[in-house]
């Protein structure tokens, strides 16, 4: 298969002021479309036409490792940011909900206090990656963070939620400040995804 962009269900400008236009355009026209090339690219040369995007993420280290590591990148890179498009939208529900709400509350008290702990993982990301909460193989929340494009399927981790901190993110808008673009994040999230995310890893018994 030869992958695609997904389709955006807003407008580059939806998510303003807490993100610019212009991040959310080169970010998804530029940066998105860049791991999707490289990763067809990678699959035409190698013959890998019959993988899935999981199948090649999970099994990235089973090829050769320097066509491991381009898939490691740029599958992960096509997964983690059509994940993080899905999860946003400029008419969110702003708050967790449902399931997923009382499992935070369970593993992290409040709501507030998710917010901090989840802040403070996506702040200690040493250069690029990402923050994520995840569901392990348990069914546990667990906050993490990945380096570059790892996605945390390679960690045996489902993610329900992430934040990309690379700095093509919002270094336009928030140039050295990324706990201020961290903070909006709030503003941005649509936990009613979040909330589909949590019940559809824990009915698939993942
Ligand atoms: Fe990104």
């Amino acid at each position: 298969m030869s992958f695609t962009l997904p389709t955006l269900p807003y407008t580059y400008d939806a998510f303003e002021p807490y993100i610019d236009t212009q991040t959310m355009e080169l970010h998804y026209t530029k940066h998105h479309q860049a791991y999707v090339n490289q990763l067809n690219l990678v699959v035409e040369q190698h013959n890998l036409h019959k993988y899935t995007l999981e199948e090649l993420i999970v099994s990235y280290n089973q090829f050769l490792p320097e066509v491991g590591l381009v898939i490691r990148n740029h599958a992960g890179g096509h997964f983690n940011h059509t994940f993080f498009w899905q999860q946003m939208h400029p008419k969110g529900v702003r708050n967790p909900v449902g399931n997923s709400a009382k499992a935070i509350e369970n593993a992290y008290k409040t709501y507030d206090l998710f917010k901090v702990a989840f802040e403070n993982a996506a702040k200690s990301v040493f250069g690029s990656g990402w923050a994520w909460l995840c569901i392990d193989e348990k069914g546990t929340l667990k906050i993490i963070t990945t380096p570059n494009q790892d996605c945390p399927l390679i960690f045996d981790m489902q993610p329900i939620m992430g934040l990309d901190v690379w700095e093509h993110a919002y270094y336009l808008k928030y140039q050295n400040k990324r706990p201020d673009y961290i903070a909006a994040w709030w503003q941005v999230v649509d936990w009613g995804v979040v909330e589909h995310n949590y019940n559809t890893v824990i009915n698939s018994g993942k």
